[in-house]
């Protein structure tokens, strides 16, 4: 590993490009400004775009004809680093211990796309360009939603026009695996308020006779599951595809013992969900209803004899093909109405959105991409689909009209969204081998 490199890692990581919190834009742009700044750097011709939102970072090497087009896309903005004294070292005052690098954002997706940039950059130094017209695209809202990024494409379709697109953004199943995902799970989330009296209220004066809120609450929730953890809500799983033989097949051999793994991972007594299904299956091929946030009433230190006025819920839904999300998020409120208890008034508002995807991972480029994998890692890659969600995918085969790579580096301790999120540089060197092999492969 160059040190430059390594020193590239450090400064993209510094950002505190927070996309979800107002108190970071200024941040989340300046993050912006480094890309371009690395990208011009390398040869590339880069601009930041502005959007309503934070802006998009868009790079290309000049277009030359009879050559293909590859769009590699990632994300600058990473999720908020709280709970901050959980993490080991501050969150964006990266630190190497024993070969990874700890920092928010660092698998998240800035080790990732860091890696192609500087494959590129590798690639251009030895030869003077590339074996194809190259576009990136990498955005700050991947992880609220990519809400601008559909129209930017939209606005420069012609100017992309690519002919597959990669992204290192999704997991390997085990290190040293070499993993390409043909599926993600989509996303839609919806938030929820329950109301009761005008005013916080003595629990003795006013117990008894009229609802809490927070009650309310508890029991409309435990209606979103029964007891075995199958969603409860009418019409849900309608629209499911069932997994095909070969898929349960493929995932039983793969050379990992996910249960036990995860168990450790997660630290939890021991692993739930849906019966039926393989814990592979749960989180890769079916959909899911998830509590992310609950609260309401006293939360300060000792009792407080009290009915708060309200509470609130943020719900967010995992979903698989074939469900489409507004359906699902009209099904889910339907039934939250029908199911709210007496004496509090519901309100619902849905949140951002994103569909599934599932492509087919032995098309040619596929293939391309299996045969890159194979050359970095000197080693067969194996197939999986991915329980994360990467809102953007289905608009580059929507929009654009390509499909996409999923060539994932984050390893399954990664703790992505968590504290002390890491990413091995035996990774970030993974990642310029295969942004290097698969532009090769793309161009033959
Ligand atoms: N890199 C993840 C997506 C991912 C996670 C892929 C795990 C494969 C395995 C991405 O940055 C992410 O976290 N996406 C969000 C999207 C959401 C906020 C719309 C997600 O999945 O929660
Ligand atoms: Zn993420």
């Amino acid at each position: 590993m160059r040190a430059s490199h390594l020193e590239d890692f450090y400064q993209f990581l510094r950002f505190p490009s927070v996309s979800t919190d107002d108190h970071y834009t200024e941040k989340v742009t300046e993050c912006g400004h480094w890309l371009v700044e690395k990208l011009t750097k390398i040869g590339l011709s880069a601009k930041l775009c502005p959007t309503p939102g934070h802006p998009v970072v868009w790079a290309h090497n000049k277009q030359q004809p009879g050559r293909r087009t590859v769009l590699i896309y990632g994300h600058y903005d990473v999720q908020p680093p709280d709970p901050v004294r959980l993490w080991d070292s501050p969150p964006f005052e990266p630190v190497l211990k024993n070969g990874y690098v700890f920092a928010r954002g660092a698998t998240d997706n800035k080790g990732q796309i860091l890696s192609h940039i500087l494959g590129v950059q590798e690639q251009i130094e030895a030869a003077g360009d590339l074996p194809v017209n190259l576009h990136f695209v990498i955005e700050g809202e991947e992880e609220i939603g990519s809400a601008n990024l559909g129209n930017f494409l939209s606005q420069n379709r012609d100017a992309l026009k690519p002919a597959i697109v990669v992204v290192s953004d999704t997991g390997m199943i085990s290190r040293g695996i070499p993993t390409m995902s043909y599926g993600l799970r989509g996303v839609a989330a919806l938030e929820l308020k329950i109301t009761g009296p005008k005013m916080d209220l003595h629990s003795g004066i006013y117990g008894g006779a009229v609802a809490n809120p927070l009650t309310a609450m508890a029991r409309l929730l435990a209606t979103l599951h029964d007891a075995n953890g199958h969603i409860a809500i009418p019409g849900f799983y309608d629209e499911v595809l069932p997994l095909e033989d070969w898929e349960r097949e493929m995932w039983r051999k793969l050379p990992v013992n996910a249960d036990e793994e995860i168990l450790k991972e997660a630290g939890v007594p021991e692993l739930f969900g849906e019966k039926g299904f393989s814990t592979l299956e749960r989180i890769w091929a079916r959909p899911t209803a998830e509590i992310n946030g609950f609260g309401g009433g006293y939360q300060g230190q000792g009792t407080k004899t009290v009915i708060g006025r309200e509470a609130m819920a943020k719900l967010t839904f995992r979903l698989v093909p074939n469900q489409k999300g507004d359906k699902i998020v009209a099904l889910v409120q339907k039934h939250l109405q029908k199911n709210c208890p007496a004496g509090v008034k519901l309100d619902m508002a849905a949140g951002h959105a994103g569909p599934w995807y599932l492509t087919d991972p032995h098309s040619k480029y596929g293939e391309a991409a299996q045969r890159a994998l194979k050359k970095a890692f000197e080693r067969d890659p194996v197939l999986i689909r991915e329980g994360g969600s990467i809102p953007i995918v289905s608009d580059f085969r929507d929009i654009l009209g390509a499909e996409t790579l999923l060539l994932g580096l984050a390893l399954p301790d990664c703790r992505a969204h968590s504290p002390n999120e890491n990413f091995p540089l035996e990774n970030l060197d993974a990642g310029i081998r295969i942004n290097k092999a698969v532009l090769q492969e793309i161009a033959a």
